[in-house]
Order: C-alpha cells, then structure tokens, then sequence
C-alpha cells in the first residue's frame, strides 16, 4: 500500500514539473515567433512602396521635392549683362529653402543668342511658329518626386517655348504630381503661368506662384529671399 502512495506521489510531481516546464517552453516560443512578426514589420514598412508608387529606399534620403528652372546668362534686360541668371538665383533661394533637387533645362544647341534684343528676336520667332526647342542633358526620375517647383522668365507674355517641350516631353512623370510655378519678369508679373502649366499638365495639382522682378534677382538678393521664404511658408504642399 505504501508503495502504491509512493508511486501516486511521483506520479504527480512527474506531472506537475512536466506541466510546469512545457508552460514555460510556450510562452518562450510565442515572444521568440511575436518579435519575429515585429521585425519583419518593421522591414516591410522601410521597403513597401509609399501612396505615390515610389520605393521607400527612394524616399529614404527624404528629398521628395524637386526644383525645375530654364534662365539665360549674357546680356539681359535692366541688368546688363550677367553671369548668373535671375530665374537661377530664385532656383536655388527655393531649393535651399525646401532641401530639393534642381534640374536645369538648357537648349541643346545652345542657339539662344546672349545679346538681349538679338535673343528677343529668336525667342519671338520660337513663339510665332509654336516651336518645340530641344533641350539637352538627363531628367532626372521624376516619379520620386512629389513637388515640383518650376521656374522660367516670362517671354513675350508667356512660359519659353522651351518649356512647352519639357512639359510635353515629360506628361507623364510631371502627371498627378503637385506643381509649383514661378517666374522672373521685368513688369508681367507671372503672366498666367499657373493656368499655362495646369493646361500642359491637366492631371496636376498647380499651387499659387511666384513672380519676381529679374531686376531684384542681381540688386536685392535679400528682398528677393524674404518673398521666397514667405511664398513657401503659405504654400500647403
Ligand atoms: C526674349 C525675352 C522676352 C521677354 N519678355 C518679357 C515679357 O514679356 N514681360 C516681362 O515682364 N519681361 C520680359 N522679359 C524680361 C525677362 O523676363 C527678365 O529679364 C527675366 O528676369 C530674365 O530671366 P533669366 O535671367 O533667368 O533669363 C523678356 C526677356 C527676354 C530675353
């Protein structure tokens, strides 16, 4: 009999050690498989691609804005000539300004004349026979931007026929994306350049722009960047 009991004691300490221990193993093995599903979590959120189909490693620099300009050095109206052109000051205010990218559109022949009323002229002429001038160089990927500034002087009341290119050239990449004109003028203002590049652009969103007096650009640097950073400030991009 009292083997029987001794036999029913151990039993049951054999059972409580084994429930005990394989209790323990488990919940072990959930926290190990918990943090596992954590971690792959967390890769997936750096890697998944983000709402506008860009890749988060693309993303990562966090740069998702990009800053698109065309200006002219040589002889230029009110200023003389100049080694820095004004829409390329205002540029590189914004680009400093936001941290973006910049792109510079430059003719591909270079056949834009440096004195001020021989350029007139071309320009003039580029306007009348709705040309397409080509520009050269690599634009960049535009599908990793978000925000696109895009700046120009006005010519003869109008974006540069150059920038009719690129935006033709460039539909789709600069589609569905939200774009920013600004100009550098000597009296005309942003000369309707918000509805130019929402009509070349239809699937955009174009936010209010900026219109800088090319004067100003090479005179009063200052000036030009309090009206830039409170331009941006305004903006809700
Ligand atoms: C071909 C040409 C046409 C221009 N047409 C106009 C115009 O219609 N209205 C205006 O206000 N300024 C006009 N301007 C002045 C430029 O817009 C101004 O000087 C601008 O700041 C030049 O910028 P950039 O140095 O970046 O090329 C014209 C200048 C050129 C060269």
């Amino acid at each position: 009999m009292m083997k029987i009991k001794k036999c029913i004691a151990l039993l049951l300490c054999l059972t409580l050690i084994f429930a005990l221990f394989g209790c323990s193993s488990r919940e072990n093995g959930q926290t190990e498989t918990q943090t596992d599903e954590e971690q792959e979590g967390n890769t997936q959120e750096t890697t998944e691609p983000s709402d506008d189909g860009s890749s988060g490693e693309q993303t990562s620099d966090g740069n998702d804005t990009l800053v698109i300009f065309f200006s002219r050095t040589g002889e230029q109206y009110r200023v003389g000539v100049i080694d820095k052109g004004n829409t390329a000051i205002v540029a590189e205010m914004i680009a400093d300004a936001v941290g973006a990218d910049t792109f510079e559109i430059v003719s591909a022949d270079d056949h834009y004349p440096m004195t001020y009323t021989e350029l007139t002229e071309v320009a003039k002429q580029e306007q009348n026979d709705n040309a397409r001038p080509a520009y050269t160089g690599e634009v960049p990927d535009l599908s990793r931007y978000k925000t696109i500034f895009i700046g120009a002087p006005v010519w003869w009341g109008d974006w540069p026929m150059i920038l009719y290119t690129f935006f033709e050239n460039n539909n789709d990449g600069l589609s569905g994306k939200t774009l920013i004109p600004f100009s550098t003028h000597e009296g005309s203002g942003l000369s309707g350049f918000d509805k130019k590049l929402a009509a070349a652009v239809p699937n955009s969103k174009v936010l209010t722009g900026l219109a800088i007096r090319g004067e100003d650009c090479q005179k009063d640097q200052s000036g030009v960047k309090t009206a830039v950073d409170s331009w941006i400030a305004g903006l809700e991009y």
